[in-house]
């Protein structure tokens, strides 16, 4: 049987945080030696939201080194930009005819923003119909994502499903894959971490801004002296992201022992997080050093990711009657 493709894409609409990181990177660097690995920087959709062109291009390559630091390897995973295949948004167009509107209005993201008042463009109204022609161009068969996500990939099986029906077998049906253990990364407010919350660690945060976040995690008012809750606790709960089992179950006992502060049990997260990134800021920094390596990556990446999509836009085209 041949390797199953595993793909996922990171829309730049910021720096990647802890979540991106444990939800999607990381388990998107693991399955790179399991299988034909496609990652993609999704800069069409992160143009629902930013419009500013330079702060695009840097977001854009910004993700793509925080990718490659964080253990990325281009020799084994295809690393391109969404945009470099503009077929994309071809097949987007033939799914949206075959999307009916109910479905995009139960999608989250389209709820959340108009539960907020805020009037969603046509973009991101039909963001999970892009996110589908992403995942079906490449005839994927995973998807490695956070919880959040999920939805979409439902979407997109529904789509091909219904394709297949209609026009013959056009389509791969994909399946999700979340880590249980990283489903939800909790901010520092205790949300869900996200960009669009402000509650967010960079993975490639400054060391000061990084103390200034971690020491700045919401709390109960708890004394000292006060025995803790580390059930409830988003210090425990992102520390156990970052330390061995031994060291989670001695922050644990001592939650419920009190005798010790949250400064304290912050102090130690923060060296944890510090810790964890430091071999990942190097390579970042050696990497951000020569522009023309990204370049050369990307520009391989777009040609291994052209030389599966466009078999595949040319067999869809046909089935449907566009050619
Ligand atoms: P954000 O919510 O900050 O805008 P994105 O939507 O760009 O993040 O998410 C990129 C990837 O990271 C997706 O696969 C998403 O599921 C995952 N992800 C984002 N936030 C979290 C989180 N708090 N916990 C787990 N995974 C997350
Ligand atoms: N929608 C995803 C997010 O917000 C990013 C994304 C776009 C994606 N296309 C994809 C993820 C295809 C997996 C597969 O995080």
């Amino acid at each position: 049987m041949a390797a199953p493709r595993i793909l996922s894409g990171i829309k730049p609409t910021g720096r990647p945080h802890l979540g991106n990181y444990f939800g999607m990177m990381r388990p998107g660097i693991e399955w790179q030696d399991r299988g034909d690995a496609f990652y993609f920087i999704a800069d069409y959709h992160a143009f629902t939201t930013v419009h500013q062109p330079e702060l695009l291009r840097e977001y854009s390559r910004g993700v793509a080194l925080d990718f490659l630091a964080c253990g990325l390897d281009p020799a084994r995973a295809v690393l391109f930009r969404q945009s470099d295949v503009p077929e994309v948004t071809e097949l987007a167009w033939l799914l949206t005819c075959l999307t009916p509107m109910p479905m995009l209005e139960n999608c989250h993201a389209y709820k959340d923003h108009q539960s907020k008042g805020k009037v969603p463009s046509h973009g991101l109204f039909a963001y999970p119909v892009l996110m589908a022609a992403d995942i079906l161009l490449y005839d994927s068969n995973i998807v490695p994502v956070g919880r959040d996500q999920k939805q979409h990939v439902e979407v997109t099986r529904d789509l091909a499903e219904k394709a297949n029906r209609m026009f013959g077998e056009i389509f791969v049906v994909p399946t999700p894959s979340i880590v249980q253990t990283t489903a939800t990364v909790i901010g520092l407010d205790g949300q869900k971490m996200s960009k669009s919350y402000g509650n967010t660690i960079d993975i490639f945060e400054e060391e000061k801004a990084l103390r200034k976040k971690v020491m700045g995690i919401v709390t109960d008012s708890a004394a000292v002296e006060d025995s803790k809750d580390p059930a409830t606790s988003s210090i425990v709960a992102l520390y156990r992201l970052f330390a061995p089992e031994s060291d989670v179950a001695l922050m644990e006992d001592q939650f419920r022992a009190g005798g010790i502060g949250y400064g304290e049990f912050k102090k130690r997260l923060f060296v944890a997080i510090w810790e964890t990134f430091a071999p990942f800021r190097q390579k970042r920094a050696e990497l951000a050093a020569d522009p023309a390596i990204l370049d050369g990556i990307l520009a391989n990446g777009a040609e291994r990711a052209r030389a599966v999509a466009l078999p595949v836009i040319e067999r869809v085209r046909r089935a449907t009657g566009l050619r």
